[in-house]
């Protein structure tokens, strides 16, 4: 197994896991959001409001093919990456991905506790109706992260002790 692709709606812990994963297993832990943000020299959040989100979409996509090189890594991904152009299909061929599929009761606990200004899609929102927007954004997106060849759901403890029996099996 040369990579694995995390993916998963915002705020799935797709870093924090992914970070540990990483180690567990000796690889690299490569975030495609600061990746998109080193290239660039402007964070995810002024890119959306400079460039626009069509734009920042082909620069995911741009920036996915490149990460998608890089050997014994685990690559964290936004949660909009797998859902546009033919990105599932094309992490599908380069590695192993894996869902971190959380309920939307997790997703939005999560969220509403998270530092606003990273993410530019819900700050939009300013604080409200997080739950029915995070409802209606899984409706779209389900289809595509259930292209994933792994899904892990439950809380930190499960999910970790999931990614324990991933790294025993390689
Ligand atoms: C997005 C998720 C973000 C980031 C951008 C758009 C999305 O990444 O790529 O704000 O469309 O779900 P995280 O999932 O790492 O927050």
């Amino acid at each position: 197994m040369k990579r694995i692709f995390l993916i998963g709606y915002m705020g799935s812990g797709k870093t924090s896991m992914g970070k540990l994963l990483a180690e567990k297993l000796g690889f690299t832990f490569v975030d495609m959001d600061a990746h998109i943000e080193a290239k660039y020299h402007k964070t995810v959040s002024q890119i959306f409001a400079e460039m626009g989100q069509e734009q920042f979409r082909e620069i995911e996509r741009e920036c996915l093919h490149e990460v998608a090189e890089f050997e014994k890594s685990v690559i964290s991904t936004g949660g909009g990456a797998p859902c546009y152009f033919n990105n599932m299909e094309y992490m599908n061929a380069h590695g192993l991905t894996i869902y971190l599929n959380l309920t939307i009761d997790q997703l939005t606990e999560r969220l509403l506790k998270s530092r606003p200004g990273k993410r530019p899609l819900i700050d939009a929102l300013k604080g409200k109706g997080l739950r029915e927007f995070i409802e209606k954004a899984m409706e779209v997106r389900a289809p595509f992260y259930a292209k994933a060849q792994m899904q892990l759901s439950g809380d930190d403890e499960e999910i970790i002790s999931s990614l324990d029996k991933l790294v025993a099996s390689v």
